[in-house]
Parts: C-alpha cells; structure tokens; sequence
C-alpha cells in the first residue's frame, strides 16, 4: 500500500504536504514526490528513497504552491526508482495513486498503440494517460475522470490535479482508504488520518465508489451515478501516534487484522473464477522448462521456512514433484542435489535475508530456475531472481512476520494450482474449485479474528508460563512451528513446535500441570490421532488449548481452551489456523508487556550471516 495526501487552501502547502507523507510513511518508504500548481503550471519533485531524500531535492528545487499533491510509495508495480515514482504527469494531469489497477497491461497496450509515451513500468501512470486522453477529446475535469474509471479495473485510492483547473482536486476511492480533512484554512484528503490529524479533527470518509471534488473552501462527493452524497463529518479524538497504527495499540496487531485485506490482494487479477485459470505474468516460466521440471527446492528462513513447509503439500499434492525445503543457513553449506531441472523457490518477506539470498547464488551456480517470492519490490531477491512472484500484503512493520506469512502460503496455493493444471495434475474444473474456496477464504479469516477477545482470555490465564508445546500434524504441523516462533520472539518464553506423532518419542517427557499444550486440530485425516495425543497430555495433568474446526463438541471435555475456526479445505487451513496462533502470541506478549513491534534482539530483516 502507499501514502498519498492532496491539500487546496490559501497558503503554501509544499511542507504541510511533506510533513504528511512522513506521517504516512508506515504505509511504503521506497519513493516519493509531490506536485503544486505554481504560477498555473505543475511542478513536480519526486525521487526513489526515503522522504529525507524529496526533502533535500526540494531543498535544492524548491517549489511554492497552495494547490498540490503527495505520494510515499510501496511499489506495486515497477520497481523503485525516480520514474516510478509517483506523482505521475501527463500532460497537464498530476495523479498519486494507492491500490492495484489490474487491467493496466490491457490498457498500456492500447495507449502504446494510439502512439501515446508511457515514460514508466507502473499501473498509476496508465490512470494519468487515460484522464489527458479524455481532457484532450475535450472532456471537462470530472468528464475526463470520470470516463476514465469506467475503463480500468481494481482497487485505487486516486489524488488527481489539472493544471486547466488549478482551482479544484478530484479525490477517488475504491476499495483503498481516502479521508478528507476540512480544515479551517483549506480541504485536505490523505489515505489516512495521521496525515490530517495536525491541521483538523473534522474528517469525512469516503466509501467505495466515491468520487470528491474539492475546492479551497468547500468539497462535493458524488456517488458512481454522479448523484451528490450527503456525507457526515466525523470528529477524530486519536493522537498522531495512535492514529499511524490506525487506531490499533501495535503494528503487529493492525497487520494481523489487514490479512484478509492482504490476501485479496494477493489473489486479485491472478485468477478467473469462471474458468479455474491462475495468472502469474511475471513467472518468466517457459512451458517447456515447467514440463522437464523434476524436482521443487525451497529455500527460506524462519517464518518464511514455515511458508515453505506447508507449499511442500500444497505443490506435491497439486502438482506431483517432489519438494525438498531447507533452511537458507543450512541449505548454503550442504551441496544439495539441484540441477537445470530444479526449481528452487527463495520465499522472502524483505527480499534482503543475507542467507535465503546465499541459497539464491547456491542455486545459480547448480542450474536451478530461480522463483523468488516476496513481498518487497524491488528488493534484492528480486533482482537476482529469474522470475518474481509477489506477495501483496504492503509494508509490514512489525518484526512478528503475520500478513507476509499469510499472503506468502496464498502465493504458493496459486503456484500450486498454475503448475498442476500446466503439468496436467490438474483438470481447469479441479483448478477452478479450488480457487472458489480461496475467494470465500477472507470472510473465513474475517470470522477467525472475532475469536480475538476469546484468545485474550486464554492468554491472561497462561500468559506466566514459563513454556509452551505446539502440536500439530501434516499440513498443520508448520502451524505448530508458526505458532511457536510467534511466541517466542514476542513474548519470550520458551516454545517448542513438534509432530504431534512424535510426542511419545521424547517430548511427552516435558508433560506437566505446568505445560501448556496448543494443538491444531483439524477435522480431516489425523482428527483421530490429535484426539489420543491430547489425551496422553491430559492423562499427564497437561493443559490443552486446541485450535480446532468444526469439532467443538468432540473436544470440550478433552481440553482446557479451544479456539474454533471456520472449516475449509485442507490446502486453505493452515492459513485460517494460523490467525489463533499470532493473536495469542500477540496478547501473552500484552500481558507480558514486552516490546511487540520491536521485540529484544531482533530485527525485521536479518541481512547479514
Ligand atoms: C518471523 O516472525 C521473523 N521475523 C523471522 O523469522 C523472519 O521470518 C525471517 O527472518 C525471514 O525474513 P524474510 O521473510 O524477510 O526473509
């Protein structure tokens, strides 16, 4: 996601703009500019980097203006760089842009072929292109927008100035957030309260759909029918820095609740519900390597490594090739056994982690096709990758990872039913139920997050544990890894994920009134045997705090908690049973009080060895 604000007013708004990107930067720090109508021009500052970098470009080009717009940027499409960067000018349109267009190569295509230049690789300057085109023909400001939104399709928060009409900014929202400010001395709009906070409480949000007109002392809001919306006016009581995090305590806590968000946007303009097919353009997979494939190899670290265990069943049930997965500090110093016929895929949240990029450079010295899987554009794993597949969960700040492990396994289901149905595994029909249970997948992960004031419950009484066991079986046992790692570096205590299976071989030993027991028990192949384990550690005096599906009347009296999640496929369940997992961690480190978004002796990306 990024940060856009626009201002009109009476005064110079150059460091009002400024100041609003920085208080949006939580929300993408790879890029930024801003454009003011200046003696009726736009002018535009813009730069890859982090907002002190526009702030020396202006320092060095300044520029005044009452009447302008704002971009910080988490690229989407395109990677960094100052002609990415936002805002984007065409001729006397200047647009900032927050969402995904989805049909922008449909539409690249066809304004390449009516001979217009397209100057840069993202989709935002595509929305610039099409309102000049219709302001060209002739069409007023609102006309020229208008027009232009019946041709593209997706989510877009939209900032758009003309300087034609320097004494207007036309605001649009779909499906990415857009909030006015009416200030005593101007009208705002920013993606986000933060940035609006320090000149007005007064706020007005717009719903999907909505187009604003604003002017220096007055604002307009039109529904997609052009009929005017009465819209009421909020009074904000947040402060700055509660606002940032949306209102929410932690960053940590906001992003687990952006996963459904995050997943929709992860699967959005990738797959056709009608016809089961999977869109993935920047693979760079050619067919005829995909049909000698022999071999998948993922190589990641930490919670990125639990993402590659569940794709192990996710890609060998689905497609039929073996998956080995390894840990990127293991994978560097053991010579695997990869060739031209491997695809090793690298699944990374930064894009930076020095060791799943040591097995990237392992890969390429043996052959391997090199599929990265990440969430940061641009990054170095991207770079050095022979073909991408992006996550788009936006930043996440928090150094628990939570949306870019959810969004990581949405990925690798999509990977999975793309390469089946090439590989024959999969009939379109077979691919096309599958997809129909990923899009009913938010909701589900919508309803596994009101469990959140149940699971705060359950973590107040086990928050002084001094360990904690994590259980789980099959697709669901990197849940129990996921959920440990998740405790243990937020909240410090001692976890442990293990194969339910292997409890008697060893672990059984730790059983005790003092050990709390959390098991992922799902109502498909292994029920039975979760039920006799947790029995094992009941008979041991153990506590049991079961995650479970759709089985809450076997398990009431076997346990001492549960946490009940909706039913879905075995391929999608690991997903909806990890929503538990992060939201206990998240309240036993609460409780705990240690430092969630930044917790001791972590950092969000491990770039060295
Ligand atoms: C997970 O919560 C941790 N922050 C950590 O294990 C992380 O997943 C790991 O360092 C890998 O990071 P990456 O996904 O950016 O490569």
């Amino acid at each position: 996601m990024c940060g856009i604000i626009g201002h009109i007013g009476q005064n110079d708004c150059v460091s009002l703009l400024v100041d609003g990107l920085r208080r949006l930067e939580y929300r993408g720090y790879d890029s930024a500019g801003i454009a003011v109508v200046s003696k009726d021009k736009i002018e535009v500052r813009r730069c890859q980097g982090k907002l002190s970098q526009l702030e020396m470009l202006l320092a060095e080009q300044p520029v005044r203006g009452s009447v302008g717009i704002g971009h910080t940027r988490w690229a989407t499409h395109g990677p960094p760089s100052d002609i990415n960067a936002h805002p984007h000018k065409v001729g006397p349109i200047a647009v900032v842009h927050n969402g995904i267009i989805e049909n922008y190569l449909t539409l690249k295509k066809e304004l390449l072929e009516m001979g217009c230049e397209i100057s840069s690789e993202t989709d935002t300057e595509i929305v610039a292109q099409l309102i000049n085109n219709e302001v060209k023909g002739g069409a007023s400001f609102e006309e020229a927008v208008n027009k232009s939104l019946e041709q593209i399709e997706g989510s877009y928060a939209l900032v758009i100035l003309n300087e034609k009409e320097p004494d207007k900014l036309i605001a649009v929202r779909k499906e990415s957030p857009l909030v006015l400010g009416l200030a005593a001395d101007a009208l705002l709009v920013a993606s986000d309260i933060p940035a609006i906070l320090g000149h007005t409480r007064e706020v007005v949000f717009l719903d999907d759909g909505e187009v604003a007109i604003l002017t220096e002392n007055s604002f307009e809001v039109r529904g997609q029918d052009g009929t005017t919306r009465e819209k009421e006016v909020a009074h904000v009581t947040w402060n700055p820095v509660m606002a940032e995090k949306a209102g929410y305590t932690h960053f940590m806590e906001k992003e687990i609740y952006e996963q459904p968000r995050a997943v929709i946007d992860t699967f959005r303009g990738r797959i056709s519900e009608s016809t089961g097919e999977v869109f993935l353009d920047d693979l760079n997979l050619e067919d005829k390597l995909i049909q000698s494939l022999d071999k998948i190899f993922i190589v990641a670290c930490g919670t990125s490594y639990h993402a590659g265990l569940v794709g192990k069943f996710l890609l060998e049930s689905l497609c039929g090739l073996p998956v080995e997965v390894e840990l990127g500090s293991e994978f560097r110093y053991r010579d695997p056994i990869i060739n031209s016929k491997t695809l090793q895929i690298l699944i990374s949240q930064s894009g930076e982690t020095a060791d799943t990029l040591a097995g990237l450079r392992e890969g390429r010295k043996k052959g391997a096709f090199l599929l990265a899987i990440v969430n940061v554009v641009g990054s170095s794993l991207v770079r050095q990758s022979d073909g991408v597949l992006y996550t788009h969960a936006g930043p996440e700040i928090g150094v628990a990872s939570t949306k870019a492990f959810t969004t990581q396994l949405v990925a690798l289901y999509l990977l999975a039913l793309y390469l089946g149905v090439k590989l024959g595994r999969l009939s379109l029909k077979e691919s096309q139920e599958h997809i129909l249970e990923l899009v009913k997948l938010p909701k589900k992960m919508e309803t596994s997050l009101d469990e959140d004031e149940r699971i705060k419950a359950i973590a107040r009484e086990y928050a002084n544990a001094r360990d904690f066991l994590y259980l789980g079986r099959g697709i669901n046992y990197p849940i129990a890894l996921e959920g440990a790692l998740k405790l243990k570096e937020i909240s410090y205590i001692h976890a442990e994920g293990y194969a339910a299976g292997e409890m008697k071989h060893g672990p059984i030993a730790l059983i005790d009134e003092h050990m709390p027991v959390v098991a992922v028990v799902s109502k498909g192949l292994t029920f039975e045997k979760m039920l006799s384990n947790m029995e094992e550690v009941k008979a041991r005096r153990g506590k049991i705090i079961a995650v479970c599906d759709d089985s809450e009347e076997e398990l009431a009296d076997k346990v001492d908690a549960y946490i009940q999640v909706p039913t879905t496929t075995p391929f999608l369940a690991p997903i909806l049973f990890t929503i538990p997992m992060q939201l206990l961690a998240y309240h036993v480190a609460v409780f705990r009080g240690t430092d969630v978004d930044q917790p001791r002796n972590l950092a969000k990306s491990v770039t060295v060895e």
